[in-house]
């Protein structure tokens, strides 16, 4: 693997590869020492353009714990805000010497960009509404886990609804692509005006009414409802979202014995899932969280790891 740009790249044998190298790196988060040598004398830059809580902290961890060097370059406090173009600031960083760039970027296509004009190692840590890599990735590792506790096979054939916002989701976009490589059923679950055009190609099933799909699925995946990226409006009100495709206290009565709620995060709360939702014994929202450490260990290892170290 040379980048991370989109999980429509990645095959069966890799995606199962960094999930795979991932259970060993949780069993390193648990340690009270968290620390290995794989990546001793590497350099990871983390460079956003979008505020972060999830993504930016674990692949910081991710990077330390691997015993990488760690620095972290915000928009806001960088040469960014005096106007300075994402071009001269990835090359500005690149000159440096540094060995990857995670980039998150509001601009579809930013860190595909950035590892063209660089030549190193670029992860996408989120661009725009196209993809969200290693977010898929970490939901595949959670849905995994939970699925391998109640005996399943692996996600191959299990029933995944994605709901909400898709029209604005890059995490919809990735997990689209991932859970089909992986042979999962996919869902998508939303009000018509947030499908965005040519949904119909994605080779998955569509549907309008939550309630008519609720009870037969073995992940309920909530997206967040992107009001910042709703410049021209917001429809259905947020009163009719959370009565048509909130996952509400009902919902989650309706769900079948073993089924689990998934949320990339962050979320609104009494909008897109109910505080009874979030906090059920059959949430794996914290789960995915702890699972972004260990994958993103993992990913940097996949593109890091290995490699020569120059003394
Ligand atoms: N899921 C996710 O990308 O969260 P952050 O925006 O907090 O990184």
């Amino acid at each position: 693997m040379k980048n991370l740009l989109s999980a429509a790249d990645l095959s069966v044998a890799e995606i199962d590869s960094v999930l795979d190298l991932a259970e060993e790196m949780a069993e390193v988060q648990s340690r009270p020492i968290k620390k290995l040598p794989a990546l001793r004398g590497r350099t990871v830059v983390n460079l956003f353009f979008e505020d972060s809580t999830r993504t930016r902290s674990s692949f910081e961890l991710a990077g330390k714990w691997l015993s990488a060097d760690v620095i972290n370059v915000s928009a806001k406090g960088s040469s960014v805000s005096k106007g300075e173009s994402l071009r001269d600031t990835v090359l500005t960083i690149a000159a440096m010497g540094v060995d990857a760039m995670v980039i998150r970027h509001p601009a579809s296509g930013a860190p595909a960009q950035a590892a063209a004009w660089t030549g190193i190692p670029v992860i996408n840590a989120g661009d725009g509404t196209h993809e969200h890599p290693t977010q898929a990735l970490l939901d595949a590792y959670a849905i995994r886990n939970h699925l391998r506790r109640g005996n399943h096979d692996d996600l191959a054939g299990a029933r995944i609804a994605i709901v909400g916002d898709i029209t604005h989701s890059r995490v919809a976009r990735s997990n689209v692509a991932l859970l089909r490589t992986l042979g999962a059923q996919v869902i998508m679950v939303a009000p018509p005006t947030l499908l965005p055009s040519g949904v119909d190609t994605w080779g998955v099933e569509i549907s309008n009414d939550l309630d008519a799909v609720i009870d037969s699925v073995d992940i309920a995946m909530m997206l967040r409802v992107q009001r910042e990226r709703m410049s021209g409006g917001y429809f259905p009100t947020p009163r009719e979202y959370t009565v048509g495709y909130g996952l509400t206290r009902e919902r989650l009565a309706a769900m079948k014995p073993g089924a689990a709620i998934c949320h990339p995060g962050p979320m609104n709360r009494g909008l897109e899932i109910s505080a009874d939702a979030a906090d059920a014994a059959s949430s794996l929202i914290l789960d995915q969280v702890a699972a972004g450490v260990a994958v993103r260990m993992s990913v940097l290892y996949h593109l890091l790891g290995g490699e020569e170290e120059t003394t």
